[in-house]
Order: C-alpha cells, then structure tokens, then sequence
C-alpha cells in the first residue's frame, strides 16, 4: 500500500557531535530512491540536522503541542516545528502515553491541531504485554485507533505506526506474522469505520526491536508498509539497510 516509508525515531539520544556523524553517515548512504525516509531528532537538534542533512530525508518532530503556542513552559508547538522545516510529528507514541501519562482525547487532539496546520502525522498504537496476553489487543489497537478516527479532519496524511509495547527497545521483535495479523486488523477497522478508500491508501508501518538483520522479512508481508526505527536508528549504515529492505 502506497510508498513504502522508514521512520528514525532517535527519542532523547545524541549530543552536537554524535549527531554530527549519523547525518554525515545517512548522507553518504545509498537509499532506495521508492522509499520515504523520515528521521525525528531531539527537538534541540532539528535545526543542526535539518541544515546538515540531505533533503532526500525529511525531519520530524517527536511530539508537538495541543494547540497554538505561548505560555506552555517546556512546549514545542506545531508552528515551531513547521519553521525548523519539519514535514512530520510522532504523536501517540507508547513512550508519551506510558511513560509520560498522555491519553487517547489528548493525542486526538494533537493529531488533529497537526494535521489542520499541515503536518503530517506517524500515529502509534500498540498494546502491552499483559494486554496481549489477556487476548486484547485488538481491543487496544481499535480503541487508540479510534481516538485518532474520532478527532482527525482527514486521512490523507497519516501513516499509522504498529508499535507492540512488549516489542519496543526490548530485541524482542514481532514475528512477521504477528505483525502482519495486526496490521490486516487495523486496515479493516479502517475500511469498517473510516473509508475503504482509506482502508487501502494509509500505510500501516511497524516499530519494535527492527534492525538489519530482521527488517527484510517483515518487510514482505503484504500489510508492513515500512518500520518506525527506534535504536537502529542511531546507526546510519544500518538504518540504511532497514530503509532498502523492501527491496
Ligand atoms: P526500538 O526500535 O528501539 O525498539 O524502538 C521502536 C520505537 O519505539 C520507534 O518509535
């Protein structure tokens, strides 16, 4: 479905010079030219990479805020992000609902802010374990899902991102068809209560313990449009192979 697209999402990793060498890395990298490739650096370091970095890779934010900026201490607001040159946001993901105590109204909200201001948005979902393991998590999936569905204008600019709690920073990978039975559940939700037309264009990517190694298996089931890269990421010639897996 659609393009296949590669997420780096580098979370709260890096210094002025660590970064310096993964974006001259991933600028001598060869990459697919049928791939979107996106990397989301600590807001601190957007500018360096943004300036630094090929435009052949776009740059997203991590997170944004719910609405317009102003007196939100310690807040990044879409506005901002747009003016570093940021083409997308990570929002949902299982970090800032887990960790940080972010809810499903709350990340509708900012999906939606995002998105009317014309940026696009990785959406995550995903379950924990004990969720998977009571049987739930489609349940979970279709319940984030929704929040997303009830609160967003519109499709056309948002990929969806799979990301299994139980599988995320762990090495413990979905098996493909772990991740392929999720993603054919999350598509039919989308034909069921948004549109089949959405059903079939929104790409559905998986994050969680990816890597050179296992990225190309997943990358041939039918439903794995790309992957959301977490600590791989952080390795330009192995992000790389990630990025040209589908091939
Ligand atoms: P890891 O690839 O480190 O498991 O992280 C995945 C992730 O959370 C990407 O957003």
């Amino acid at each position: 479905t659609g393009k296949f697209f590669v997420g780096g999402n580098w979370k709260c990793n890096g210094t002025k010079d660590s970064i310096s060498k993964l974006v001259s890395d991933l600028n001598s990298a060869k990459l697919e030219p049928d791939v979107d490739v996106v990397v989301a650096p600590p807001f601190l370091y957007l500018d360096q990479v943004k300036s630094s970095l090929t435009d052949r890779i776009e740059i997203s934010g991590q997170n944004s805020w719910v609405g317009k900026g102003g007196a939100f201490t310690g807040e990044i607001s879409v506005e901002q992000l747009k003016d570093i040159g940021c083409k997308w946001v990570i929002l949902g993901h299982s970090e800032r609902r887990h960790v940080i105590g972010e809810d499903d109204q709350f990340i509708g909200k900012k999906a939606a802010y995002a998105l009317n201001e014309g940026l696009g948005v990785i959406a995550c979902i995903g379950e924990k374990l004990e969720e998977r393991e009571a049987g739930k998590t489609f349940d979970i999936c279709f319940q984030q899902l929704k929040a997303f569905a009830d609160a967003v204008p519109s499709w056309e600019n948002i990929v969806v991102a799979y990301e299994p709690v139980w599988a995320i920073g762990t090495g413990k990978v979905a098996s493909p068809q772990q991740a392929q039975e999720v993603h054919v559940a999350v598509r039919d939700w989308l034909k069921k209560n948004v549109s089949a037309e959405v059903a079939s264009k929104t790409r559905i990517i998986y994050g969680g313990s990816v890597n050179g190694g296992n990225s190309a298996e997943l990358a041939k089931e039918e439903d794995i449009d790309g992957f959301l890269v977490g600590g791989a990421s952080l390795k330009g010639p192995e992000f790389a192979t990630i990025v040209n897996a589908v091939t």
